[in-house]
């Protein structure tokens, strides 16, 4: 089969830059020549958001919402085409802003051609829902589920108007693993709307292999899957250059496991990895990018 790989080298979404250097870390570790031999045919796409000079200034509760709407509608388009095609896309953040573009493109292309919507698997240590007017950081990196799923909209012009209707993911095939760190507003939202996770603590319960089977049999064996990786999921030891470290996350064996049993439905359809910030913990980088390489070579099911 044929991979799409998208360096989304944007960390407009976040409160500090370095993440949109992430992708080409990440990327020249090996792990280009290992997806090449991997798969029959590799494409590689670049967006990144390039410090604009009109003013971008705050709106809504948003920090720099029109520069992150451009690139997620970039990300967008081009997800959405690769994904019409039939192939799969490995989105390289960045921050997890991008993910605007990648989860309503998956979407929208299924929906359009299939007329199905894609499971999301969040795997995270934040819920990363939060409306722009409940933002306690007006941050959009923390936004990116609450514009995919529509509990978040804008009528702005340039500011995420380009969201259509049919592009906004199923709450109802939602499921997070490895939360820990959730804002008084996201709680409440994931409540309402039955969106299903499994936190650290639930993680400690039932052990990671019964959790990933739980979430597995909530999202249905014949649907398509759409991974969306935050590095700070994993414990800072196994990744310390990311720019939110919340201790009591996922060890790195554990965050492989989940990518592993995602493979092995052979459903996956798009990958995100984001947040890796080579800026931060500079000791740590090497660390937190052979992570990163093998959370990816696990969702794809590429030798260890
Ligand atoms: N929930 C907080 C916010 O909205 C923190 C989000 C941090 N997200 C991240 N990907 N590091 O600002
Ligand atoms: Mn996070
Ligand atoms: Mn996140």
């Amino acid at each position: 089969s044929e991979l799409t790989i998208v360096l989304a080298e944007s960390s407009a979404g976040a409160p500090q830059m370095g993440s949109e250097l992430g992708s080409r870390a990440i990327l020249n570790s090996g792990l280009l020549k290992a997806l090449r031999d991997h798969f029959k045919q590799v494409h590689i796409c670049e967006i990144s958001a390039k410090p604009s000079l009109e003013e971008d200034h705050d709106h809504a509760g948003m920090k720099r919402p029109r520069t992150v709407s451009k690139a997620t509608q970039s990300i967008h388009e081009l997800v959405y085409s690769h994904t019409q095609q039939g192939r799969l896309v490995l989105t390289l953040g960045g921050d997890h802003s991008n993910a605007i573009g990648t989860l309503t493109a998956t979407t929208g292309a299924f929906n359009s051609k299939h007329d199905r919507r894609p499971a999301v698997i969040c795997v995270d240590a934040h819920v990363s829902i939060n409306p722009p007017e409940a933002s306690p950081s007006g941050n959009i990196h923390g936004m990116p589920l609450a514009f995919a799923t529509g509990l978040a909209t804008s009528q702005e012009k340039g500011i995420f108007d380009w969201i259509q209707q049919n592009h906004l993911i199923d709450m109802k095939k939602m499921v997070y693993i490895g939360t820990r760190d959730v804002d008084d507003e996201e709680r409440k939202l994931i409540q309402q709307n039955g969106i299903k996770f499994f936190d650290m603590n639930d993680i400690k319960k039932h052990g990671i292999d019964s959790v990933a089977s739980m979430a597995l049999e909530y999202v249905g064996e014949q649907t398509p899957i759409h991974l969306s990786c935050d590095i700070d999921a994993l414990d800072p030891e196994w990744a310390p250059s990311a720019g939110h470290l919340v201790p009591g996350g996922l060890s790195l064996q554990e965050g492989e496991l989940v990518v592993r049993r995602v493979h092995e439905t052979g459903n996956l359809i798009a990958m995100d990895l984001v947040e890796v910030n080579p800026t931060i913990n500079v000791d740590g980088v090497e660390r937190t990018v052979n992570s990163a390489c093998a959370l990816v070579r696990g969702a794809f099911g590429l030798s260890v």
